[in-house]
């Protein structure tokens, strides 16, 4: 959860993310003075000795990539440095990434060298320390605190009637319409929707708890140090709080009411609120919209969905592989290690790739392909550790079990009326998908 896609907020036309580019670029320029091997060819591994003045002798492979096609595709850079150097330090994003699926599966449940704890980090400092950024027992606490908000029975008793009557009254309303964006006008407000049944957080709209999502997700990938991201987020932030307070008899299972229930602190309650509401709403945004567009695409594939070779919900696990919505998760290296001949010191930054990891040609044959007939069971979408998605089940029945197949009976001549631009790498997912209906 650290660099996100601009969409400009609600009703705004999406843009590209112009913060994250800038930080790169910036970062770029910074090596570009400092590093003697500017000049390697982009998606090119070397290895290097020493590359931090601070280390004695450190052996790291380095991997330039380019930030601006790494933005709009990062595939081919990470299939590269799959083959290349699997374990390798990217200037660019200053953090020595991890690409192959086995190595990321097995290295994130190693949390005394793969720490979530970043004290400094912005998503601390924005948005309070949340579970995503502690480790072992601290961690546990609050996971189990909060699973009885996110549990599958949870989801199947409580939350699915809710998902299904948002649902409908959505697309009741867009109906008439004939055509419609589905990432603006049906992904985002039934993912708002189902964070506010979930979190609690019933007073405000979807199109609220979608504008705190995205303010506080540009805040914690505002490298630049962009004044004006801050201070949007810190109001986000500082209005979640406002709501939260207000929330003086939230449903019984929802996230508020559950760790109050379990007597945590009011600033930790507040902390996995807001981080079940940045991490909570683009995914199943960018999967709604990202797996429409797929089926759109490829008429062979919704043919085997209406023949019964498959099920939605293979839809869903095969779309989070193909194009992962969440393309990493970054840990700080807690003490000094050496995986696969690579030393990592304290204090590095390592970004697990869930992204390339679902498309390791060693575990998935032909992985740029989308194949909803295929096993996904090996798919590392929702992590591989122990801060593996609490929203999981969730995610699945929203996703699988009621958006999809509710949008595909209501309209079922839905066809595309352009181009869906896609965009990121740490986030990943459609910009637009205009469609129509008659
Ligand atoms: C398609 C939808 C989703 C995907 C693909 C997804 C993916 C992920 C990933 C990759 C992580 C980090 C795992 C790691 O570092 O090992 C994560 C963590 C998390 N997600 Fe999701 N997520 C989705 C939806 C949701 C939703 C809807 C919610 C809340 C309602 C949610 C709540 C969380 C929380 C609270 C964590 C942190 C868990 C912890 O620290 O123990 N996610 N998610």
């Amino acid at each position: 959860m650290v660099f996100g896609r601009n969409y400009g907020g609600a009703g705004c036309r999406p843009q590209q993310d112009i913060t994250l580019t800038l930080a790169l670029l910036r970062l770029q320029h910074v090596r570009v003075a400092l590093n003697p091997i500017r000049d390697a060819p982009t998606h090119r591994a070397c290895f290097r000795s020493d590359f931090n003045a601070s280390s004695s002798m450190a052996k790291v492979p380095v991997f330039d990539i380019d930030p601006e096609a790494f933005h709009a595709d990062p595939y081919p850079a990470l299939a590269a440095l799959q083959a290349e150097a699997p374990i390798a330090f990217v200037p660019q994003l200053q953090a020595t990434l991890f690409t192959k699926r086995d190595d990321i599966f097995e290295q994130e449940k190693r949390v005394d060298t793969f720490s979530s704890d970043q004290p400094d980090g912005l998503m601390t400092r924005l948005m309070g320390r949340n579970m995503m950024r502690k480790d072992g027992t601290e961690h546990l606490a609050e996971r189990k605190a909060t699973f009885a908000a996110f549990s599958p029975r949870t989801v199947v008793q409580h939350w699915m009637p809710r998902f299904r009557a948002t649902t409908q009254a959505i697309l009741d309303d867009l109906a008439p319409q004939g055509g419609c964006d589905l990432v603006h006008d049906y992904a985002m407000p039934v993912a708002g929707n189902a964070l506010r049944v979930i979190t609690g957080l019933e007073t405000l709209t979807a199109a609220e708890i979608d504008q705190a999502s995205q303010s506080m997700m540009d805040g914690i990938s505002n490298y630049a140090g962009d004044a004006d991201t801050e201070v949007r987020c810190r109001a986000a932030t500082a209005k979640l709080d406002a709501a939260i307070d207000a929330t003086t008899t939230p449903h019984e299972m929802s996230l508020i009411a559950v760790q109050r229930a379990a007597g945590i602190s009011e600033y930790s309650t507040k902390a996995n609120v807001k981080l079940a509401i940045s991490g909570g709403q683009n995914e199943p945004r960018d999967v709604i919209a990202g797996a429409s567009w797929a089926l759109l695409t490829h008429p062979e594939q919704r043919e085997l969905l209406a023949e019964g070779s498959a099920r939605w919900r293979n839809v869903f696990e095969e779309y989070a592989r193909w194009i992962s919505p969440i393309g990493m998760s970054p840990r700080r290296v807690a003490r000094f290690d050496q995986i696969g001949g690579v030393d990592l010191k304290p204090e590095e930054r390592v970004f697990f790739m869930f992204g390339a990891g679902n498309r390791d040609p060693d575990v998935f044959a032909d992985p740029d392909v989308f194949d909803i007939t295929r096993d996904t069971s090996k798919s590392i979408a929702f992590g591989a550790g122990p801060h593996f998605c609490a929203g999981a089940a969730a995610s699945r029945s929203l996703i699988a079990d009621v958006a999809l197949p509710m949008l595909f009976d209501r309209f079922p001549d839905l066809r595309l009326s352009g181009e869906a631009q896609f965009a990121g790498w740490a986030f990943r997912g459609p910009l637009q998908v205009p469609v129509r209906w008659d």
